[in-house]
């Protein structure tokens, strides 16, 4: 086992000759290090630290191991509340199917409208290039299993960091990577970014210089469950973001699921839905009554099965946005993402190569996307946003 010694002992003068040799089961003649001096696991973070300093680039696979199989332990078995735990094992349960069998999801309309939603994002938000043309640094947090990596092959990208609570989404992040050949550097870690400080999850010249972008996709709101992770959350995206960098992100838009309720007609109602999705509350509190903790479970056909999430109070969003530098550049919902990145042009040919449109554009004017009325309902549940941060 690695091991680094306990500092007190040897640094304290103890040696060999100062214990009496009774007292000695075992004395080698050669040890390096005094008698009576223990030997502790090094922590997670030690770890990081000793193996980012070897830079061995061989020794990539035995990294994305030492990463899973450390981590998982320490989440699963201490440090992971329940709720974050059951969101990691949801998404290291799910099977990467690969490639074509994705094309024959019953949803396939709807992963290709997101996927281009948030190609949309960073097309008209992430900057192309680096204030140093150095090439732009991101953090991925809750990458996943690395789905977003290729979308950012119109920037000029110098390295990635990504992070997800999910050991074995990591692993696929990374052999996606490996086996993508992407022309930038790109390091995995497996961790909870809501409510560990990010500084404890990634090695510190990992954080420097400091983020061009940070990218949230479809991940905020499992970490709305307390003000506290909230904080902690923002926080992580905020602290390591250069001034003036980019924020970007999407989430299920409190309005519509608050509407989506009343439409129902039935003032005690606690769910809606048809049947690719369906959204449960476990109490029904008025919009605003409750900005942290108030929990649904979301069900998507052939993607998530009843896992819990938040709704995500966007005036209390945008107040500790705020508060940690981050200002609002952009949020619409994903029908509204659909009208402003028509207008686009690369993002227009971009629709028609993700074959997201049935047609380019219907009898009024309006675009079409490839996807059953039922399934653009699922798809209109959702908002894309950009915060910038203070460039001061
Ligand atoms: C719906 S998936 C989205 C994955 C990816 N961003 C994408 O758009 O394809 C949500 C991701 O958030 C991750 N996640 C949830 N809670 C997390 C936490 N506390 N820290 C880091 N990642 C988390 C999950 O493991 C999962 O991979």
């Amino acid at each position: 086992m690695i091991g680094v010694e306990a500092a007190s002992e040897s640094n304290g003068g103890d040696d060999e000759a100062s214990v009496p040799a009774s007292t000695q089961a075992y004395a080698p003649k050669w040890r390096r290090t005094p008698a009576r001096s223990v030997l502790h696991p090094m922590t997670w973070k030690e770890a990081n630290e000793w193996k980012m300093q070897t830079h061995n680039p061989l020794r990539k696979q035995q990294d994305a191991e030492i990463h899973g199989s450390t981590r998982s332990r320490k989440h699963s078995d201490q440090a992971t509340p329940e709720l974050a735990h059951n969101v990691a094992s949801h998404y290291n349960q799910r099977q990467d199917v690969g490639t074509e069998a994705r094309k024959n999801s019953p949803i396939i309309g709807l992963k290709r409208f997101n996927n281009w939603v948030k190609s949309a994002l960073i097309n008209l938000y992430a900057p192309p290039e680096s204030e140093d043309q150095k090439g732009i640094r991101i953090l991925d947090l809750g990458c996943g299993k690395g789905g977003d990596l290729r979308k950012w092959d119109q920037q000029h990208v110098s390295e990635m960091v990504m992070l997800d609570i999910a050991d074995v989404s990591i692993q696929h992040a990374r052999s996606r990577y490996t086996e993508s050949s992407l022309p930038w550097d790109a390091h995995f870690f497996v961790g909870d970014g809501f409510r560990t400080p990010l500084d404890q999850l990634v090695p510190q010249h990992l954080l420097r210089p400091m983020f061009d972008v940070v990218t949230m996709q479809f991940c905020l709101h499992y970490g709305w469950d307390t003000e506290e992770n909230a904080r902690t959350m923002l926080t992580n995206v905020a602290k390591w973001l250069r001034p003036g960098g980019i924020f970007i992100g999407t989430i299920p838009d409190e309005e519509t699921l608050f509407g989506r309720l009343e439409e129902t007609g039935d003032a005690t109602a606690l769910e809606f839905g048809n049947d690719e999705y369906k959204v449960e509350f476990d109490i029904r509190y008025a919009q605003g009554d409750m900005p942290f903790g108030n929990k649904y479970h979301f069900w998507l056909k052939d993607a998530v099965d009843n896992v819990p999430e938040y709704v995500v109070d966007w005036r209390m969003l945008e107040s500790i946005a705020n508060e940690v530098g981050l200002r609002l550049a952009y949020k619409a919902r994903f029908d509204q993402i659909l009208v402003d990145g028509y207008q686009n042009k690369h993002l227009r040919h971009l629709l028609r190569r993700m074959n997201v449109l049935d047609q380019s554009v219907t009898a009024d004017g309006s675009v079409a996307p490839n996807v059953t009325p039922s399934l653009w309902e699922a798809c209109t549940l959702y908002v894309g946003f950009a915060f910038q941060k203070d460039d001061f």
